[in-house]
Protein backbone atom coordinates (compact mmCIF):
# COMPACT_ATOMS: atom_id res chain seq x y z
CA UNK A 1 0.00 0.00 0.00
CA UNK A 2 0.93 3.56 -0.55
CA UNK A 3 -0.29 6.84 1.14
CA UNK A 4 -2.32 7.26 -2.00
CA UNK A 5 -5.22 4.51 -2.43
CA UNK A 6 -4.27 1.32 -3.31
CA UNK A 7 -1.43 -1.21 -4.03
CA UNK A 8 0.04 -0.12 -7.30
CA UNK A 9 -2.37 2.12 -8.62
CA UNK A 10 -0.74 5.15 -10.32
CA UNK A 11 -3.00 8.41 -11.55
CA UNK A 12 -2.63 10.09 -14.55
CA UNK A 13 0.00 12.73 -13.62
CA UNK A 14 0.66 16.51 -14.87
CA UNK A 15 0.62 17.08 -18.58
CA UNK A 16 -0.96 20.80 -17.76
CA UNK A 17 0.88 22.57 -20.42
CA UNK A 18 0.42 20.03 -23.23
CA UNK A 19 -3.57 19.60 -22.03
CA UNK A 20 -3.82 23.27 -22.43
CA UNK A 21 -2.52 23.58 -25.66
CA UNK A 22 -4.37 20.85 -26.70
CA UNK A 23 -7.79 22.62 -25.21
CA UNK A 24 -6.89 25.94 -26.71
CA UNK A 25 -6.85 24.28 -30.43
CA UNK A 26 -10.27 22.61 -29.69
CA UNK A 27 -11.78 26.15 -28.90
CA UNK A 28 -10.99 27.67 -32.41
CA UNK A 29 -12.38 26.43 -35.39
CA UNK A 30 -10.61 23.76 -37.00
CA UNK A 31 -7.34 24.95 -39.58
CA UNK A 32 -4.59 22.63 -39.24
CA UNK A 33 -4.23 18.74 -38.96
CA UNK A 34 -2.35 18.24 -35.59
CA UNK A 35 -0.05 15.70 -35.40
CA UNK A 36 1.22 14.56 -31.26
CA UNK A 37 5.06 13.35 -31.73
CA UNK A 38 7.54 12.21 -29.21
CA UNK A 39 9.77 9.31 -28.31
CA UNK A 40 8.59 5.83 -27.30
CA UNK A 41 6.86 5.79 -23.96
CA UNK A 42 6.57 8.97 -23.49
CA UNK A 43 2.82 9.30 -22.67
CA UNK A 44 1.28 10.27 -25.92
CA UNK A 45 -1.33 7.79 -25.67
CA UNK A 46 -2.10 8.52 -22.14
CA UNK A 47 -2.29 12.15 -22.23
CA UNK A 48 -4.42 12.06 -25.36
CA UNK A 49 -7.22 9.04 -23.51
CA UNK A 50 -6.90 11.22 -20.65
CA UNK A 51 -8.17 14.08 -22.37
CA UNK A 52 -10.71 12.69 -24.09
CA UNK A 53 -12.32 11.48 -21.11
CA UNK A 54 -12.79 14.97 -19.67
CA UNK A 55 -13.95 16.50 -22.35
CA UNK A 56 -17.58 18.37 -22.40
CA UNK A 57 -20.31 16.47 -23.08
CA UNK A 58 -20.33 19.19 -26.84
CA UNK A 59 -17.23 17.19 -28.12
CA UNK A 60 -18.00 13.37 -30.01
CA UNK A 61 -15.24 12.59 -30.16
CA UNK A 62 -13.70 9.50 -32.68
CA UNK A 63 -10.80 7.70 -31.83
CA UNK A 64 -9.45 4.80 -33.43
CA UNK A 65 -6.06 3.29 -32.43
CA UNK A 66 -4.02 1.08 -35.27
CA UNK A 67 -2.13 -0.30 -32.69
CA UNK A 68 -1.18 -3.63 -32.76
CA UNK A 69 -2.76 -4.16 -35.84
CA UNK A 70 -1.66 -5.36 -39.40
CA UNK A 71 -2.57 -3.75 -42.08
CA UNK A 72 -2.34 -5.93 -45.29
CA UNK A 73 -5.21 -4.02 -46.91
CA UNK A 74 -7.06 -1.45 -47.33
CA UNK A 75 -9.91 -3.70 -46.14
CA UNK A 76 -8.37 -3.79 -42.66
CA UNK A 77 -7.88 -0.49 -42.33
CA UNK A 78 -12.09 -0.13 -43.24
CA UNK A 79 -12.38 -2.76 -41.24
CA UNK A 80 -10.75 -0.86 -37.64
CA UNK A 81 -12.40 2.47 -38.66
CA UNK A 82 -16.12 1.41 -38.34
CA UNK A 83 -18.01 0.00 -35.96
CA UNK A 84 -21.32 -1.66 -37.57
CA UNK A 85 -24.62 -0.18 -36.02
CA UNK A 86 -27.89 -2.08 -37.87
CA UNK A 87 -29.21 0.15 -40.39
CA UNK A 88 -32.29 2.00 -38.73
CA UNK A 89 -32.56 5.09 -37.59
CA UNK A 90 -30.46 8.26 -38.24
CA UNK A 91 -27.85 5.78 -40.00
CA UNK A 92 -30.75 4.80 -42.27
CA UNK A 93 -31.24 8.27 -42.83
CA UNK A 94 -27.65 8.99 -43.58
CA UNK A 95 -27.54 6.00 -46.05
CA UNK A 96 -30.98 6.96 -48.13
CA UNK A 97 -29.60 10.80 -48.20
CA UNK A 98 -26.18 9.12 -49.44
CA UNK A 99 -28.02 6.92 -52.00
CA UNK A 100 -30.27 9.63 -52.93
CA UNK A 101 -28.31 13.01 -52.64
CA UNK A 102 -31.28 14.57 -51.47
CA UNK A 103 -31.27 16.97 -48.71
CA UNK A 104 -32.84 15.43 -46.05
CA UNK A 105 -32.10 17.47 -42.80
CA UNK A 106 -30.70 15.10 -40.36
CA UNK A 107 -30.68 15.93 -36.91
CA UNK A 108 -29.64 12.94 -34.30
CA UNK A 109 -26.71 12.35 -32.91
CA UNK A 110 -27.71 12.83 -29.69
CA UNK A 111 -26.72 9.51 -28.64
CA UNK A 112 -22.94 9.60 -30.10
CA UNK A 113 -20.63 10.00 -26.83
CA UNK A 114 -17.34 9.34 -26.44
CA UNK A 115 -17.47 7.17 -29.58
CA UNK A 116 -14.73 5.03 -30.84
CA UNK A 117 -14.25 4.42 -34.52
CA UNK A 118 -17.65 5.62 -36.86
CA UNK A 119 -21.25 3.67 -36.52
CA UNK A 120 -22.46 2.06 -39.88
CA UNK A 121 -24.90 0.10 -40.79
CA UNK A 122 -23.33 -3.49 -41.78
CA UNK A 123 -24.99 -2.82 -45.60
CA UNK A 124 -23.16 -0.26 -46.20
CA UNK A 125 -19.79 -1.10 -44.67
CA UNK A 126 -19.48 -4.05 -47.41
CA UNK A 127 -20.40 -1.77 -50.31
CA UNK A 128 -17.96 0.11 -49.25
CA UNK A 129 -15.85 -2.99 -49.34
CA UNK A 130 -16.50 -4.59 -52.45
CA UNK A 131 -15.64 -1.57 -54.33
CA UNK A 132 -12.03 -0.54 -52.16
CA UNK A 133 -13.06 3.03 -52.89
CA UNK A 134 -11.44 5.35 -50.12
CA UNK A 135 -13.85 8.27 -51.03
CA UNK A 136 -17.01 6.38 -50.22
CA UNK A 137 -15.60 5.29 -46.75
CA UNK A 138 -14.72 9.39 -46.40
CA UNK A 139 -18.48 10.37 -47.54
CA UNK A 140 -19.86 8.52 -45.39
CA UNK A 141 -17.38 9.62 -42.35
CA UNK A 142 -18.34 13.15 -43.55
CA UNK A 143 -22.14 12.51 -43.36
CA UNK A 144 -21.85 11.47 -39.83
CA UNK A 145 -19.49 14.60 -39.04
CA UNK A 146 -21.82 17.09 -40.44
CA UNK A 147 -24.51 15.73 -38.61
CA UNK A 148 -22.57 16.16 -35.22
CA UNK A 149 -22.05 19.60 -36.33
CA UNK A 150 -25.66 19.85 -36.92
CA UNK A 151 -26.73 19.31 -33.44
CA UNK A 152 -24.18 21.89 -32.38
CA UNK A 153 -21.72 19.34 -31.12
CA UNK A 154 -17.94 19.68 -32.06
CA UNK A 155 -16.73 16.63 -33.36
CA UNK A 156 -13.09 15.43 -33.00
CA UNK A 157 -11.15 12.73 -35.04
CA UNK A 158 -8.13 11.12 -33.10
CA UNK A 159 -5.74 8.29 -34.82
CA UNK A 160 -3.24 6.93 -32.90
CA UNK A 161 -0.39 5.11 -34.48
CA UNK A 162 -0.96 6.39 -37.86
CA UNK A 163 2.29 5.24 -39.55
CA UNK A 164 0.86 1.89 -39.49
CA UNK A 165 -1.26 2.83 -42.88
CA UNK A 166 1.83 4.45 -43.99
CA UNK A 167 2.37 1.63 -46.79
CA UNK A 168 -0.78 0.59 -48.10
CA UNK A 169 -1.37 1.05 -51.31
CA UNK A 170 -4.65 1.05 -53.01
CA UNK A 171 -4.18 3.35 -56.44
CA UNK A 172 -1.50 5.28 -54.90
CA UNK A 173 -1.08 5.59 -51.19
CA UNK A 174 -3.86 5.53 -48.92
CA UNK A 175 -2.38 7.60 -46.41
CA UNK A 176 -2.53 10.16 -49.35
CA UNK A 177 -5.94 9.81 -49.18
CA UNK A 178 -6.04 10.23 -45.72
CA UNK A 179 -4.30 13.62 -45.57
CA UNK A 180 -6.75 14.98 -48.18
CA UNK A 181 -8.86 13.66 -46.43
CA UNK A 182 -7.92 15.24 -43.01
CA UNK A 183 -7.20 18.71 -45.26
CA UNK A 184 -11.03 18.75 -46.15
CA UNK A 185 -11.90 18.16 -42.45
CA UNK A 186 -9.42 20.96 -41.73
CA UNK A 187 -8.41 23.64 -43.57
CA UNK A 188 -11.22 23.53 -46.22
CA UNK A 189 -14.40 22.76 -44.48
CA UNK A 190 -13.50 23.84 -41.04
CA UNK A 191 -15.70 21.03 -39.56
CA UNK A 192 -13.99 18.80 -37.59
CA UNK A 193 -10.62 18.57 -35.42
CA UNK A 194 -7.78 16.09 -36.24
CA UNK A 195 -4.76 14.43 -34.38
CA UNK A 196 -3.00 12.10 -35.25
CA UNK A 197 -0.22 10.22 -32.91
CA UNK A 198 2.95 8.87 -33.82
CA UNK A 199 5.84 7.55 -32.17
CA UNK A 200 7.87 6.44 -35.10
CA UNK A 201 10.08 9.87 -35.69
CA UNK A 202 10.96 8.68 -39.23
CA UNK A 203 7.25 8.91 -40.41
CA UNK A 204 6.83 12.22 -38.62
CA UNK A 205 10.38 13.48 -40.08
CA UNK A 206 8.55 12.39 -44.11
CA UNK A 207 5.36 14.19 -43.16
CA UNK A 208 7.07 17.12 -41.95
CA UNK A 209 8.74 17.95 -45.34
CA UNK A 210 5.52 16.56 -47.67
CA UNK A 211 4.61 19.15 -49.88
CA UNK A 212 0.94 18.86 -49.53
CA UNK A 213 0.98 19.44 -45.71
CA UNK A 214 2.62 22.71 -45.83
CA UNK A 215 1.01 25.21 -44.02
CA UNK A 216 -1.49 23.00 -43.05
CA UNK A 217 -0.21 21.03 -40.39
CA UNK A 218 0.13 21.90 -36.51
CA UNK A 219 3.14 19.62 -34.34
CA UNK A 220 2.94 19.07 -30.92
CA UNK A 221 5.95 17.38 -29.00
CA UNK A 222 5.26 15.23 -25.87
CA UNK A 223 8.02 14.56 -24.40
CA UNK A 224 9.01 12.53 -21.70
CA UNK A 225 8.82 14.58 -18.31
CA UNK A 226 11.44 17.13 -17.72
CA UNK A 227 13.20 17.03 -14.65
CA UNK A 228 11.29 18.51 -11.58
CA UNK A 229 8.43 16.98 -13.09
CA UNK A 230 9.56 13.39 -13.00
CA UNK A 231 10.87 13.94 -9.73
CA UNK A 232 7.80 15.31 -8.43
CA UNK A 233 6.31 12.27 -9.50
CA UNK A 234 8.05 10.01 -7.86
CA UNK A 235 7.85 12.42 -4.53
CA UNK A 236 4.35 11.71 -4.88
CA UNK A 237 4.87 7.95 -4.19
CA UNK A 238 7.41 8.16 -1.69
CA UNK A 239 10.79 8.20 -3.18
CA UNK A 240 13.23 9.48 -1.40
CA UNK A 241 15.12 12.68 -2.66
CA UNK A 242 18.50 10.29 -3.19
CA UNK A 243 16.48 7.59 -4.67
CA UNK A 244 15.16 10.65 -7.25
CA UNK A 245 18.39 11.86 -8.28
CA UNK A 246 19.59 8.19 -9.03
CA UNK A 247 16.39 7.51 -11.02
CA UNK A 248 16.78 11.01 -12.77
CA UNK A 249 20.17 10.06 -13.88
CA UNK A 250 19.54 6.36 -15.55
CA UNK A 251 15.73 6.67 -16.75
CA UNK A 252 14.93 10.47 -17.23
CA UNK A 253 11.39 11.50 -17.16
CA UNK A 254 9.91 8.89 -19.21
CA UNK A 255 6.99 8.32 -17.51
CA UNK A 256 6.75 3.94 -18.38
CA UNK A 257 10.27 3.99 -16.44
CA UNK A 258 9.02 6.25 -13.68
CA UNK A 259 5.31 4.25 -13.18
CA UNK A 260 7.94 1.26 -13.20
CA UNK A 261 10.20 2.57 -10.51
CA UNK A 262 7.14 3.12 -8.17
CA UNK A 263 5.72 -0.10 -8.97
CA UNK A 264 9.22 -1.43 -7.78
CA UNK A 265 8.74 0.37 -4.55
CA UNK A 266 5.54 -0.97 -4.34
CA UNK A 267 6.72 -4.38 -4.24
CA UNK A 268 9.09 -3.59 -1.70
CA UNK A 269 12.25 -4.06 -4.31
CA UNK A 270 15.31 -2.41 -4.75
CA UNK A 271 15.28 0.31 -6.65
CA UNK A 272 18.92 0.63 -7.42
CA UNK A 273 19.11 -3.10 -8.48
CA UNK A 274 15.95 -2.63 -10.65
CA UNK A 275 17.33 -0.01 -12.47
CA UNK A 276 21.05 -1.99 -13.01
CA UNK A 277 19.21 -5.00 -14.03
CA UNK A 278 17.42 -2.50 -17.13
CA UNK A 279 20.09 -0.73 -18.06
CA UNK A 280 21.65 -4.27 -18.68
CA UNK A 281 18.88 -5.35 -20.39
CA UNK A 282 19.14 -2.42 -22.35
CA UNK A 283 22.29 -1.92 -23.23
CA UNK A 284 22.98 -5.31 -24.25
CA UNK A 285 20.20 -4.52 -27.16
CA UNK A 286 22.24 -1.97 -28.27
CA UNK A 287 25.55 -3.31 -28.29
CA UNK A 288 24.02 -6.62 -30.08
CA UNK A 289 22.76 -4.47 -32.89
CA UNK A 290 26.13 -2.16 -32.79
CA UNK A 291 28.95 -5.30 -33.05
CA UNK A 292 26.58 -7.22 -35.18
CA UNK A 293 27.24 -4.38 -37.91
CA UNK A 294 31.15 -3.81 -36.87
CA UNK A 295 31.26 -7.86 -38.46
CA UNK A 296 28.57 -7.38 -41.62
CA UNK A 297 29.05 -3.54 -42.61
CA UNK A 298 31.97 -1.62 -41.23
CA UNK A 299 31.36 1.50 -43.13
CA UNK A 300 28.21 1.92 -41.34
CA UNK A 301 29.22 0.59 -38.06
CA UNK A 302 31.92 3.96 -38.36
CA UNK A 303 28.99 6.28 -39.69
CA UNK A 304 26.74 4.75 -36.16
CA UNK A 305 29.95 5.36 -34.10
CA UNK A 306 30.23 8.71 -35.46
CA UNK A 307 26.78 9.63 -34.65
CA UNK A 308 27.31 8.03 -30.93
CA UNK A 309 30.23 10.39 -30.35
CA UNK A 310 27.52 13.13 -30.45
CA UNK A 311 26.07 12.35 -27.36
CA UNK A 312 29.57 12.24 -25.62
CA UNK A 313 29.36 15.66 -24.06
CA UNK A 314 26.06 16.57 -24.78
CA UNK A 315 22.35 14.85 -24.79
CA UNK A 316 21.54 16.31 -28.09
CA UNK A 317 22.52 17.77 -30.98
CA UNK A 318 21.16 19.65 -34.06
CA UNK A 319 21.04 18.10 -37.60
CA UNK A 320 20.99 18.89 -40.90
CA UNK A 321 19.46 15.93 -42.57
CA UNK A 322 18.38 12.45 -42.20
CA UNK A 323 21.94 10.84 -43.27
CA UNK A 324 21.81 6.63 -43.35
CA UNK A 325 23.05 6.39 -40.17
CA UNK A 326 20.81 8.22 -38.40
CA UNK A 327 18.41 6.38 -40.22
CA UNK A 328 19.50 3.14 -39.39
CA UNK A 329 19.46 3.96 -35.67
CA UNK A 330 16.03 6.13 -35.39
CA UNK A 331 14.89 2.56 -36.93
CA UNK A 332 16.75 0.43 -34.10
CA UNK A 333 14.83 2.87 -31.41
CA UNK A 334 18.20 3.64 -30.08
CA UNK A 335 18.06 7.14 -30.86
CA UNK A 336 15.13 10.06 -31.51
CA UNK A 337 14.74 12.48 -34.55
CA UNK A 338 12.69 15.40 -33.40
CA UNK A 339 11.98 17.32 -37.18
CA UNK A 340 10.23 20.24 -35.87
CA UNK A 341 13.00 21.34 -33.84
CA UNK A 342 15.67 19.62 -35.88
CA UNK A 343 17.29 17.87 -33.10
CA UNK A 344 17.92 14.73 -32.57
CA UNK A 345 18.44 12.74 -28.79
CA UNK A 346 18.25 9.63 -27.50
CA UNK A 347 15.27 7.49 -27.22
CA UNK A 348 15.39 7.10 -23.45
CA UNK A 349 17.81 8.46 -21.22
CA UNK A 350 18.73 4.93 -20.50
CA UNK A 351 19.76 4.74 -24.19
CA UNK A 352 21.87 7.83 -23.45
CA UNK A 353 23.37 6.07 -20.58
CA UNK A 354 23.92 2.98 -22.64
CA UNK A 355 25.38 4.74 -25.84
CA UNK A 356 28.12 6.44 -23.23
CA UNK A 357 29.52 3.26 -21.62
CA UNK A 358 29.49 1.37 -25.08
CA UNK A 359 31.49 4.69 -26.12
CA UNK A 360 34.33 3.83 -23.22
CA UNK A 361 34.64 0.66 -24.04
CA UNK A 362 35.66 1.29 -27.80
CA UNK A 363 38.66 3.23 -26.70
N1 LIG B 1 0.82 11.55 -17.51
C1 LIG B 1 1.12 10.33 -17.03
N2 LIG B 1 0.95 10.04 -15.73
C2 LIG B 1 1.27 8.82 -15.25
N3 LIG B 1 1.73 7.80 -15.98
C3 LIG B 1 1.91 8.03 -17.31
C4 LIG B 1 1.61 9.29 -17.89
N4 LIG B 1 1.88 9.22 -19.20
C5 LIG B 1 2.34 7.98 -19.43
N5 LIG B 1 2.35 7.25 -18.30
C6 LIG B 1 2.83 5.86 -18.17
O1 LIG B 1 3.70 5.58 -19.24
C7 LIG B 1 3.25 4.45 -19.99
C8 LIG B 1 3.46 4.72 -21.46
O2 LIG B 1 2.60 5.75 -21.90
P1 LIG B 1 1.90 5.76 -23.32
O3 LIG B 1 1.57 4.41 -23.80
O4 LIG B 1 0.81 6.77 -23.27
O5 LIG B 1 3.10 6.34 -24.22
P2 LIG B 1 3.11 6.57 -25.77
O6 LIG B 1 3.92 7.80 -25.99
O7 LIG B 1 1.74 6.55 -26.33
O8 LIG B 1 3.92 5.28 -26.23
P3 LIG B 1 4.17 4.76 -27.73
O9 LIG B 1 5.38 5.51 -28.17
O10 LIG B 1 4.47 3.31 -27.53
O11 LIG B 1 2.94 5.03 -28.51
C9 LIG B 1 1.79 4.31 -19.62
O12 LIG B 1 1.41 2.97 -19.63
C10 LIG B 1 1.72 4.85 -18.21
O13 LIG B 1 2.06 3.84 -17.30
MG1 LIG C 1 0.99 5.43 -27.93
Amino acid sequence: MNEIGNFGDIGFFDREKEKEEILSILKFKPQLINFIYGPINSGKTTLITNLIENLPDNYVVFYINLRERTFPSFMEFLNILFYVKPEKGIFKKIMNKLRSYSPDVISDMGHLGKAFGFPIPEETLKKIFSKENPNDAFVYILEIIRNVKKEGRTPVLIIDELQKIGDIKINGHLIYEVFNFFIRLTKELHICHVFALSSDSLFIEKIYNEAILQGRSNYLLVDDFDEETAKNFLEKYGISKEEQEIVWNNFGGKPGYLSDIVNTKFRGKNINKEIQKTLKISKGQIEEIIYALKDENEEMFNGCIDVFEKFKNSDNFDYLNVTKYIRFLVEKNIIFVNSAEKNIKAQSRINLVAIREILKELK
